[in-house]
């Protein structure tokens, strides 16, 4: 046991020479208690937070879609398409800016754009308060989750936040092989990481470990009319930027990019080694200097999608509750 150990931890040392043992970030805001986790669990399920009843967050972010939706570009109240792909929830505590955008500060302020836009929830804010304080389970849990606080949009929104705070995925087969477990992944999955992190991709120069994100958003020429982080700043040298989204979960999370162009990890790297946008006739100015045309044979594209597939942990997988307070249908289809 003690010999096993010291081949663990020597393995360890040479995971974390290597760079790969890294510790996440420490997650931003409140720190969630387990009342109120619990609270926005149900919250995030319950139509009751829409206009109408026909509608939660989770029948877009939903569980048995890596909380994304499998769609193009998600599906608003009423069945109308909206203009942007749905993004997974996974890891965004970690995040400190939302959106494809980044137009949200925090998990706090972002819940008020799905609830109160009207192709969205579309709620109205006195009458939202008004409707849950109705429900005695709700009051109950509010009661719990915040005993010096008013039921409010206040109280609705961080017990959401904090639910959301609980969508951890940190312990994937790359985790365990960056933690020193060399069988953790097989040899074409390897080679894929030494790929991704070779300065002939560049996927690493964007995509950080070990969030395979970065608070920062980039051109790389997705071909679309979406402004991106053009219109939110008011810069036009950040139009069709995009913030850097996670790949975390990402086999679970197709069809790809802002606008869903993308349909399977092969197209993405397909798209990369092309050159990005440079070979669908978008202007240089708008992609960033590490998008270029790289030289890899199909075989090395295909460990390239196997590495992407080793950062697949969903145990932090919500599950969907049978019933919620407001007694309306879960995750029902929708006409
Ligand atoms: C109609 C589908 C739909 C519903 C309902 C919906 N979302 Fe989203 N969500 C999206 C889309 C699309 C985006 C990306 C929008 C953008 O970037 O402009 C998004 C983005 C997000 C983000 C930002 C993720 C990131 O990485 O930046 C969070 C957090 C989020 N939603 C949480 C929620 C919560 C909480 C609710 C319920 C209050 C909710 N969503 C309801 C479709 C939806
Ligand atoms: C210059 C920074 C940059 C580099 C380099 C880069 N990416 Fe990206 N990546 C982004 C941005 C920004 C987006 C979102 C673009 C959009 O939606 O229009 C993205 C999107 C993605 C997506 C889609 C994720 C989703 O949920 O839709 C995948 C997969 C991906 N990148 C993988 C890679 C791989 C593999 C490489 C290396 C071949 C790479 N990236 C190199 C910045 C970069």
């Amino acid at each position: 046991m003690r010999l096993l150990g010291a081949v663990g931890a020597a393995a360890g040392l040479v995971a974390a020479a290597t760079g790969l043992a890294r510790p996440f970030p420490q997650q931003a805001g409140e720190s969630p208690t387990a009342d109120r986790v619990e609270l926005g669990r149900l919250l995030f399920f319950d139509p009751v937070l829409s206009a109408d009843g026909s509608l939660s967050c989770a029948h877009c972010h939903r569980p048995d879609r890596g909380l994304g939706d499998g769609r193009r570009t998600a599906l608003g109240r009423g069945g109308q398409p909206l203009a942007r792909n749905t993004p997974t929830l996974y890891n965004v505590g970690f995040k400190a800016k939302l959106m494809w955008d980044r137009r949200a500060a925090s998990l706090e302020q972002q819940v008020l754009l799905p609830l109160f836009g009207k192709e969205e929830l579309g709620a109205d804010p006195g009458r939202l308060v008004a409707r849950l304080a109705a429900i005695p389970r709700y009051r109950a849990l509010f009661a719990l989750a915040f005993p010096d606080e008013a039921l409010s949009v206040d109280t609705v929104a961080r017990s959401i936040a904090a639910f959301e705070r609980t969508l951890v995925s940190r312990d994937s087969r790359f985790d365990r092989f960056a933690a020193g477990d060399r069988s953790a992944l097989d040899a074409a999955e390897r080679r894929g990481l030494a790929l991704f992190r070779s300065l002939n991709t560049r996927c690493f120069e964007c995509h950080h470990l070990p969030t395979f994100d970065a608070p920062l958003s980039m051109g790389i020429g997705v071909p679309s009319d979406d402004p991106g982080v053009g219109a939110i700043s008011g810069s036009a040298g950040q139009l069709g930027q995009f913030g850097i989204p996670t790949l975390r979960n990402v086999a679970r999370t197709a069809p790809y990019m802002h606008d869903g162009s993308l349909e399977t990890l092969d197209e993405v790297i397909d798209f990369y080694r092309k050159g990005g946008g440079r070979a669908h006739g978008v202007s240089a100015e708008r992609i960033h200097g590490h998008v270029r045309a790289f030289e890899i044979g199909d075989d090395e594209a295909h460990d390239l999608v196997a590495f992407l597939h080793s950062l697949t942990d969903e145990r932090a997988r919500p599950r969907v509750p049978e019933q919620v307070p407001s007694g309306l249908p879960v995750l029902e289809n929708r006409r």
